[in-house]
């Protein structure tokens, strides 16, 4: 018996050692879109060409998400919540009460899926009613596990106003809701992410909006994507006070841990979703204590970030003026990354549009790097 390949027979890794493979598929050309232009280098982030801070400024999260899904500007645009299907409040009821919001989310998600009939290709339509339907079975998740029972969508209410409806109970005001339609907004879209690749690899399989929104979800759910607004917050609770800043963060980097709400995979600029959603924060009546902390201790995390990593700027990412506003607007933090899950489902749903509509399926190739042919031990 012996491990090498016989001589006649081929190896198993030839041909492989001059295709160029990239970890993470950092820098790789996956796909062509229409929908965003993240600019990381300057720090821009335009939806079908338009600006984010103006977005921001001048439309709704519905408005935003008809542009995605359709190309048309119309600020007007409205998309009340959706109701939850009987059997998706069955699943949900189910539910664990310590169950994490993500998982609920999904699990939502993946039971409405099998109530509706969903053909290839998706539509606008789908995309509609999925993006108006997360937000209640969320809200009805967030009651049912402290024992209150689910509230039905009020169609006078546009999707953000009628989402803090369903959770609370109560209108939200005025202010509360335009700080939430900005988060939803900045959240919205952001090219090739983990998540919408992982919404694009599903669809290109001609399989349904549903599953391509699911599997965006579980991607989504990992802390390196979705999770670090929870942890802003853990994290300020842990600095304290604008004094310990300082050596806080040398202690943690020391431990090999990040900093959340810091770095990007794009970015190389200050991420101008933190920019919008910081002047949202400063703007809100009801400002988190701690975002006066947030703001010192940025400046803090930049300068030992820029001091450990010269050659590689770590700016503020999104998530960490995401964590003032979603505390602003009265979320609990462990609803903070199914809100943004939320919020990407005008993105995911746009793309699965977009793949649909051109599609090929995605399947890259793998380099082998195992053992050479050989023969199974007798
Ligand atoms: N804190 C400390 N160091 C960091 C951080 C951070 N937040 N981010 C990157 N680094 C360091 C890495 O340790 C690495 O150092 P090394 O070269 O000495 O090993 C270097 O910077 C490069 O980091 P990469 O991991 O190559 O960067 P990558 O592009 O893979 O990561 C990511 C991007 C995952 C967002 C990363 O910056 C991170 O973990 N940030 C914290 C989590 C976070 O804020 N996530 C939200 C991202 S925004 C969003 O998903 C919507």
């Amino acid at each position: 018996m012996t491990d090498s390949p016989t001589a006649e027979a081929p190896t198993t890794t030839a041909g492989q050692a001059s295709r160029p493979y990239s970890p993470g598929l950092e820098g790789v050309i996956a796909g062509e879109t229409t929908l965003s232009y993240v600019d990381g280098a300057n720090g821009r982030l335009l939806y079908r060409g338009y600006r984010i801070g103006d977005l921001v400024e001048r439309g709704t999260y519905p408005a935003v998400a008809n542009l995605l899904w359709t190309g048309d500007w119309d600020p007007a645009h409205r998309l009340p919540t959706a109701p939850v299907p009987s059997a998706v409040l069955t699943v949900l009821r189910a539910m664990p009460s310590d169950a994490k919001p993500m998982d609920a989310l999904r699990t939502a998600v993946s039971a409405w899926g099998a109530t509706q009939e969903l053909p290839w290709p998706p539509t606008v339509e789908q995309a509609r009613a999925l993006t108006a339907f997360s937000p209640s079975a969320l809200a009805a998740f967030a009651r049912l596990r402290s024992g209150k029972e689910p509230i039905d969508p009020d169609p006078s209410l546009d999707l953000i106003a009628g989402y803090l409806y369903q959770l609370t109970g109560e209108r939200a005001e005025e202010g509360t809701v335009r700080a939430l339609d900005a988060y939803f907004i900045v959240g919205a879209e952001h090219g090739f992410n983990a998540s919408t690749f992982t919404a694009r690899v599903i669809t290109s399989t001609r399989s349904d909006i549903a599953s391509a929104v699911v599997g965006a979800i579980g991607t989504m759910k990992g802390p390196l994507h979705g999770g670090a607004p929870t942890e802003v917050v853990d994290q300020l609770a842990q600095v304290g006070s604008a004094e310990h800043a300082e050596e806080w963060i040398r202690e943690t980097l020391a431990r090999g841990e990040r900093l959340m709400g810091f770095g990007h995979r794009v970015y190389r600029a200050y991420d101008p979703r933190a920019a919008a959603l910081r002047k949202v924060a400063e703007g809100m009546e009801h400002k988190p204590d701690w975002l006066k902390l947030a703001t010192e201790v940025e400046d803090v995390a930049l300068r030992v970030l820029a001091e450990k990593h010269p050659d590689r700027p770590l700016r503020t990412n999104v998530e960490y003026y995401a964590a003032p506003v979603l505390m602003g607007v009265g979320l609990s933090p462990d609803l903070f990354p199914a809100t943004f899950s939320l919020a990407r489902h005008a993105g995911w749903t746009a793309h699965a549009l977009e793949q649909a509509a051109n599609n090929r399926l995605i399947r890259p190739d793998v380099n082998y790097v195992g053992s050479e042919e050989r023969d199974l031990p007798r």
